[in-house]
């Protein structure tokens, strides 16, 4: 994985490194939206967008899927500042007919696996075809818990680090910086 170069001098006071920077989250995007479409071009799929964090990265990705596929978006909240808070919220999948539908659920990051155990758990009640997982990161963890479901697209993994851009928060601010970056702590 690329190194995303030095922090721009705007963002030092909150950013400690770049992770991955915009090059290449987009030629990784592409690599990804090919391995999908592969799997998933004749399925009419539906990506169940995990808010707020995964709008860049779903956006970006579903852009990059060159067959028909549908977009529905659910919250899932966890985190408050950089402590998790062991519990997940979901918002949003009642209004979704998942019956007989192939699913991939859109992910901005992995880290214990909780919110994506618990999103998986609400969608396979709902009688979808199938249930896959891509997340933009997977977080290199010792915190990872039993039954958590397998990520079956990742883009990238990341060390150990509260990180921040394309998508990622910390207290609702900094999604909008377009690379990853280590939040100055
Ligand atoms: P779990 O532990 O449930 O966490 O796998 C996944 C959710 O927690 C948030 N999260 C982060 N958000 N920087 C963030 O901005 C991080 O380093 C980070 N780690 C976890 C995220 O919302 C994800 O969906
Ligand atoms: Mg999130």
């Amino acid at each position: 994985m690329e190194t995303g170069g030095p922090v721009p001098s705007e963002w030092k006071e909150f950013i400690s490194e770049v992770l991955i920077g915009s090059t290449d989250l987009s030629k990784r995007i592409n690599e990804v939206a090919l391995s999908i479409t592969e799997h998933y071009k004749d399925l009419n799929p539906i990506l169940i967008v995990v808010l707020k964090g995964a709008v860049m990265f779903a956006s970006d990705l579903s852009r990059a899927l060159p067959f028909r596929h549908e977009l529905e978006f659910i919250r899932a909240k966890s985190y408050e500042g950089t402590q998790t808070t062991g519990t997940v919220k979901i918002i949003g999948l009642e209004h979704v007919t998942l019956t007989e539908r192939h699913v991939i659920v859109i992910e901005d990051i992995v880290d214990t696996g909780l919110t994506l155990r618990r999103v998986c758990k609400c969608l396979e009640g709902a009688g979808a075809a199938s249930v896959k997982c891509c997340s933009l990161l997977v977080k290199e963890t010792a915190q990872r818990h039993e039954g958590i479901p397998i990520v079956d697209y990742v883009a990238f993994r990341v060390p150990d680090k509260f990180v921040i851009g394309y998508g990622l928060d910390y207290d609702q601010a900094f999604r909008h910086i377009p690379f990853v970056g280590v939040y100055r702590q």
